[in-house]
Parts: C-alpha cells; sequence; structure tokens
C-alpha cells in the first residue's frame, strides 16, 4: 500500500527565530541557538520545523521585509550556519520548512532601489507602480493592512507604488514574468540546499485587479475591528491569476521529488482556502486553516466548523490546524491555561496536520511589553493590535536569561515559572501532556490518519471519533468551565487527560468531565 506523505502524518513545529534560541549573547534568537536547541524537538515528538524569515533584512518587518531571498541575516547567522542546521536535522529525522515571502519586497532590495529609481529603469515594472487619479490622489480606494490607501507616492518619479503592509514592503508585480522566474529561482536555491518546502506568506494578495476597479466598501465595518476590514478585497485579493501562480509556485517543488511540502498563509473565506489545493491536489498541500486562532470558542460552534471545513476540502485534500502563531494572542491568554490543555488535546487530535507554535507546548502566556520595549511596527500603525506579546523568548529554565540568552533579551521574558526544565520531568504538566499527544499521534494510525465521525454531545462538550487500523478512539472535550457529561453507547479506557489522575479509568454509560477537562478513550 502507498505511504501518505510525511506531512500528513506529521506535526510541523513553528519557530520565529528572533526567539527561540540565542547562541551569541546579543539576545536575538539564531540559527546556530536552534541547531543547539535540536533534541528539544526530537524529545518532544514533531515532525519538522518551519522557520519564520532569516533572511537579510532591514527588520522593518522584522524579517517579513526581504532584502535578499538567498542569504541569511548575520543576525542570524551564516549559509554555512543554514547548511549545518538543515544536516543535523535531517540527521534526526527533523524536516525543515522555511518561510517565503513573495508577495512583497523590502524597499531596500535591490530590484525596489533599482525599480524606484526611474520610469525607464528595466526593473521598473517589477513593482506595481501606477499614476494617480485625475484628482491627483491613489489611482484605487484599495486600502492596506493599517487600513490607510494601500498606494505610496513616490515624489522623485511621479507615480504611486502598490504595497498592503508597510510603505517599506512594497508589493512585487508578479504579472511580470521576470518577477515570476526570479522569484521561483529563489525556492529552487533553498531547495537545492536540502530544505523540505516553504510557508508562503500571503499567498492570496500575489496578484492585484489590472483594470484598477475600486474595492466594495464593507458595510459591516465597525470601528475597533481590523482597519482593513473596511472594504471586501474582491480585486485585490484571491484574483485567479493568484489560484494559477499557486499551481506553479506547487510545480517547482515538485522538480525536488514528492516529499517537498508547501504551506500557505491565506486570508480568504474556507471555501477559497480548500481552493488553493487545487481540483486535482495540484496546489499547495497545507492552505493554513486559521480557524482555531479566531473561532468563539464553544463546542457547538467548533463541531461545525470542523464538519463544514472537512466538506468543503475537494477530494483528497488533506486538513490542517493552526491553534497559535505570530501574529495572534497566545493560546493560553486567549482561553487560559486550564483551557489550552483542552485545546492542546484538540489540535493534536483532529483529522489533519497540526501546525504548534513555539512556546505553546510549555502554555507560554502573551508577555505584555512597555511602551520602550515595542519592536513591532504594527504596534504604532494599529493602537493595541502590536504582536510583540506572542513572540517573547521562549522559556528554558528559570535562569535570568531563561536559558534562551547569556544577554539582554530582544523582548521581555515571561513568567520564569514556565519553562522547559521545570515541565520536563513532572507528569502532570502542559509539556508532558503534548509529549504523551505527539507519542499517541505518532503511534495511532487513527489518530493521525484515521476516520473522523463527530458524536452529538450537548452543551459545551465537544465529541469524536478517530478510527483506524489500531482500532477506535473517542475524544471528549469541555470547551467550557462548568461540568459536562456524555451519553455513552460505547466503552473503554481513558488513555490521557488533561490531568494523569484520570489515567486507566474505565468508561461505561457515560463520561463526567470537569470543567476545562478533556479526555481521550481508547474504546474496547
Ligand atoms: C504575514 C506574516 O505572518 C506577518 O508576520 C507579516 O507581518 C505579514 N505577513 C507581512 O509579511
Ligand atoms: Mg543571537
Amino acid at each position: 500500500m502507498e505511504q501518505p506523505p510525511w506531512w500528513q502524518r506529521g506535526v510541523i513545529y513553528h519557530i520565529y527565530p528572533r526567539s527561540w534560541m540565542d547562541s551569541d549573547g546579543d539576545g536575538v534568537g539564531d540559527l546556530p541557538g536552534i541547531l543547539a536547541r535540536l533534541d528539544h524537538l526530537t524529545w518532544l515528538g514533531v515532525d519538522a520545523v518551519w522557520i519564520s524569515p532569516v533572511y537579510p533584512s532591514p527588520g522593518a518587518d522584522l524579517g517579513y521585509d526581504v532584502a535578499d531571498y538567498t542569504a541569511i541575516d548575520p543576525l542570524f547567522g551564516t549559509m554555512e550556519d543554514m547548511d549545518r542546521l538543515i544536516a543535523a536535522a535531517h540527521e534526526r529525522g527533523l524536516r525543515v520548512l522555511l518561510d517565503w515571502v513573495p508577495n512583497h519586497t523590502s524597499d531596500q532590495h535591490p530590484w525596489f532601489l533599482a525599480s524606484r529609481s526611474g520610469r525607464d529603469d528595466p526593473k521598473r515594472d517589477w513593482y506595481v507602480w501606477r499614476d494617480p487619479a485625475p484628482d491627483g490622489g491613489p489611482p484605487t480606494n484599495w486600502v492596506g493592512y493599517a487600513g490607510q490607501s494601500a498606494w505610496c507616492w513616490d515624489e522623485a518619479t511621479g507615480q504611486y507604488y502598490y504595497r498592503f503592509f508597510l510603505d517599506t514592503q512594497p508589493d512585487l508585480n508578479w504579472r511580470n514574468p521576470e518577477v515570476q522566474s526570479a522569484m521561483l529561482d529563489t525556492l529552487r536555491f533553498w531547495l537545492e540546499r536540502g530544505v523540505d518546502g516553504f510557508r508562503i506568506d500571503v499567498l492570496s494578495l500575489l496578484v492585484e485587479d489590472d483594470q484598477l476597479r475600486d474595492n466594495p466598501v464593507n458595510p459591516e465595518f465597525r470601528e475597533g475591528d481590523w482597519p482593513y476590514l473596511r472594504q471586501h478585497f474582491a480585486y485585490t485579493h484571491d484574483q485567479p491569476e493568484t489560484r494559477e501562480l499557486a499551481m506553479r509556485i506547487r510545480k517547482v517543488v515538485d522538480e525536488y521529488g514528492d516529499d517537498k511540502v508547501l504551506l500557505a498563509e491565506l486570508v480568504v473565506p474556507i471555501e477559497a482556502l480548500a481552493a488553493y489545493h487545487g481540483p486535482d491536489g495540484d496546489g499547495i498541500q497545507v492552505p493554513l486553516n486559521f480557524e482555531l486562532l479566531e473561532a468563539d470558542w464553544n463546542a457547538r460552534g467548533i463541531a461545525a466548523f470542523v464538519g463544514r471545513y472537512l466538506a468543503v476540502l475537494p477530494p483528497g485534500a488533506w486538513p490542517n490546524w493552526v491553534l497559535g502563531n505570530h501574529d495572534t494572542p497566545r493560546v493560553a491568554s486567549r482561553l487560559g491555561p486550564a483551557q489550552a490543555r483542552v485545546a492542546a488535546i484538540l489540535l493534536l487530535t483532529l483529522p489533519g496536520t497540526p501546525i504548534l507554535y513555539y512556546g505553546d507546548e510549555i502554555g507560554m502566556t502573551d508577555v505584555p511589553v512597555a511602551p520602550d520595549q515595542v519592536r513591532d511596527p504594527i504596534a504604532a500603525l494599529i493602537p493595541g493590535r502590536g504582536r510583540d506579546p506572542e513572540r517573547s523568548p521562549m522559556r528554558w529554565d528559570d535562569r535570568p536569561g531563561a536559558g534562551f540568552t547569556t544577554g539582554t533579551p530582544w523582548l521581555p521574558l515571561g513568567d520564569p515559572a514556565v519553562n522547559v526544565a521545570a515541565q520536563r520531568d513532572d507528569p502532570g504538566s502542559m509539556l508532558a501532556l503534548h509529549r504523551r499527544l505527539l507519542a499517541l499521534r505518532h503511534d495511532s494510525p487513527a489518530m493521525s490518519g484515521g476516520a473522523y465521525e463527530p458524536v452529538q454531545a450537548d452543551g459545551d462538550v465537544l465529541a469524536y471519533l478517530r478510527t483506524g487500523d489500531d482500532g477506535r478512539w473517542l475524544v471528549a472535550l469541555n470547551l467550557g468551565p462548568g461540568a459536562g457529561r456524555l451519553d455513552l453507547a460505547v466503552r473503554g479506557r481513558v488513555e490521557l487527560a488533561t490531568t494523569p489522575d484520570r489515567d486507566g479509568e474505565r468508561v461505561e454509560g457515560h463520561l463526567d468531565l470537569a470543567g476545562d477537562e478533556g479526555v481521550v478513550v481508547r474504546l474496547d
């Protein structure tokens, strides 16, 4: 029988490299640091790492403003460090995925410097330049991330350039074939060095309408919403050309074998997300599903979403789940520490590939930053939405630098009590729960690849069965603080729970759950 690809059974661990491990005492995490801590990942039991950008960058968006796609920023180390990291990861059976930022470059990228230098420059068309509207204002009503006009005026050449994010992150013109081939070559560069795939930044934004039609305004926009929600992105996001480009990108990674994988960030409704898998599985294998990041945390809503998501996936497409990332408050802060354990069971037992954000395995919470500690430019542009709190350095132990750095950390450290060393040997810890869940997934074909069937439940209880060659499992999660009960027509034994004291308990007739409790039952 044909084996499923590694990334379907595997779990992907997301490292924000500034914050994972600092090897040289400058307070910023780096590649030798990741190398030094790889054993944490194998001990934990994940299968791959995705590393946020480590390319040369002025750092306006902390690496998501790339000035060279085929080099390493000295802040993070050298190309040799990257080669060593890839080799060491592979020796341990870990895959390495890099972040690829195709929508925009840094304004310091040589391509943009050339493009901006004059209207006749050969690279002028590599970016999206347009004349002003007849009234002298921006060419369209399109808005960017911070709700501002997405057009930036360039005095010297008398045109606007389009950029969805910061002024310093001009959008590439993906309609230009030279841009396409230059960017696709950057994928080949890393594939040649042995990387196992990529996470693609904001793929849905690659192409904009060439007729420059205005976006319709969103009548449901309310003050306090994300500012960019002022509009429906009919003409700037998820254009038909973008879907075609997704398939071309896939073809490039397929040149390097069938075990390479593409993850992609797509800010689109669930039906469109599903479409990016491609009609014949020839698109993005893992269009990242952000529902758990944003969902109202209640059992009926989540159960309904799981059903809807699985139903819209094209035949053969594989689901995926994201519970935390570097752009969203941490799960332990969103839901509280007790419910974060329940959420960990959910993430690691739902059907599909889980993406685990660093630090969530120890229950790290958001770390507030004082005004003089702010590093994220978004904090200034969109008050209250800065992303520093969820990017605080990994806490390895309770030493002053948290085992992360011997210097001054680039962002403040969180609660000293929440750290890897303290949790490693504690069977009741968040870390132990993650490790057991990962082992269970690893050992159980039902959990990693089996069938999913929802179980009728009431109130805050979410329940489902996973079935495979190793038998049947019941997952029952109480998503609320009050006690819950699930009536059962099946019998079994508790395999693991949010608290270890239920291990081995026989279950028959019904299953009682305390508030914020989750259990996994091996059925007879
Ligand atoms: C999405 C990334 O996850 C985020 O961190 C970044 O600021 C934007 N894309 C722009 O690249
Ligand atoms: Mg460093």
